[in-house]
């Protein structure tokens, strides 16, 4: 397995032996714009058995199926409706993930035996060449989650994925390099099954991005509960810390606010973002620098605002694990 603590960025030879380890059954992560993701080749039901087993994900949560061009969307869905195209049209390659009706090569394996398909085309160069080169040899698709754990905090640069699959993938895998995530937490999804979209997990692909393209008040945004999707529980996206929220930090906590919050004496800053986009960014790196200093409790304070910073305060309450405010 590559050793991601090199300060490169993968080449495409690099891309190119990933391919081929994709092609052989192998693992592959590899950046997205989002967060990172762990590969497999979608058409491969051992590869992606693996991919369950190093994640140590429930069977029946299915994996988004990443594919290089929304040329390629009907090979794996099919009865598209004509706003989810339209969605596609507007933000692939991007951060919105379409749930669709699923054609019969999308099998039980990746769509936790569910009749849809979680699609994305992911805006990363080091990911499209990675599609584009797989579906150039005969590839369909990689079916990748975010390469962490299941329910740990999802990796934005390729020394997190190391930290947190090193030690459970296989000498033939391998991680691809493609710097710090761009935009730091996981895609927008929406349900295109129904009549209307509905969105499951909100993301940087925002209502009002949305409404722009389809129409005001055409998504429905109450976040269905169901659990068809793992980000779900209540708990998720969690470190080892205890997260809190808006609570006065103390001494020996951690602390993740805007810059301007002031850091009190005693209190370790694990967070300082600038803005609501560097607050995305650095989320997760900063959840992540708690558990390596060995924080017990860190205080954080979410953005105040709509869109990205509803999708931020989403993954913060999950990280709390459902507590509540306090
Ligand atoms: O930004 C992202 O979406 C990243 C990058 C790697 O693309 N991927 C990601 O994958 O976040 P994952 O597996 O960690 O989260 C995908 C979510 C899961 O909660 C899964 O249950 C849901 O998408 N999902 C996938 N297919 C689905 C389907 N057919 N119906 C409902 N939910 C689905
Ligand atoms: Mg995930």
């Amino acid at each position: 397995m590559a050793n991601s603590e090199s300060p490169h960025t993968s080449s495409s030879d690099e891309i190119q032996k990933a391919v081929e380890k994709l092609r052989a059954g192998h693992l592959v992560a590899f950046p997205t714009e989002t967060v990172y993701g762990l590969g497999a080749d979608a058409t491969n039901e051992e590869a992606i058995k693996r991919v369950y087993e190093v994640k140590g994900r429930p069977k029946n949560h299915p994996l988004i199926l990443h594919i290089s061009s929304i040329n390629r969307i009907d090979v794996w869905a099919k009865e598209i409706p004509d706003y989810a195209m339209d969605l596609a049209r507007t933000f692939w390659p991007g951060p919105l993930t379409l749930i669709l009706k699923k054609q019969k090569i999308a099998k039980n394996y990746i769509t936790g035996s569910q009749e849809s398909v979680g699609i994305r085309v992911p805006n990363n160069p080091i990911a499209l060449e990675l599609l584009t080169r797989f579906e150039a040899c005969g590839g369909l698709g990689i079916a990748a989650p975010s390469a962490n754990r299941f329910g740990q905090v999802s990796p934005t640069s390729a020394s997190d994925v190391y930290e947190e699959l090193g030690q459970f993938l296989g000498l033939e895998d391998s991680i691809l390099d493609g710097g710090k995530a761009q935009v730091g937490i996981e895609s927008t999804i929406i349900d295109c099954t129904y009549d209307y979209p509905q969105v499951l997990r909100p993301g940087a692909v925002t209502r009002s991005d949305m409404d722009k393209v389809i129409g005001t008040n055409k998504i429905d945004f109450r976040i269905d509960n169901s659990t068809k999707a793992s980000g779900m529980f209540a708990s998720h996206y969690a470190p080892k810390a205890r997260v809190l929220i808006n609570k006065e930090p103390v001494m020996g906590q951690g602390l993740i606010a805007l810059y301007q919050f002031p850091t009190p004496p005693g209190v370790v800053r694990v967070g300082s973002p600038e803005d609501v986009f560097d607050y995305a960014r650095e989320l997760y790196s900063a959840l992540r620098r708690a558990d390596s200093l060995k924080l017990k409790e860190i205080v954080v304070f979410p953005p105040d605002g709509e869109g990205l910073a509803e999708a931020i305060t989403e993954r913060i309450l999950k990280a709390a694990g459902g507590r509540e405010i306090g």
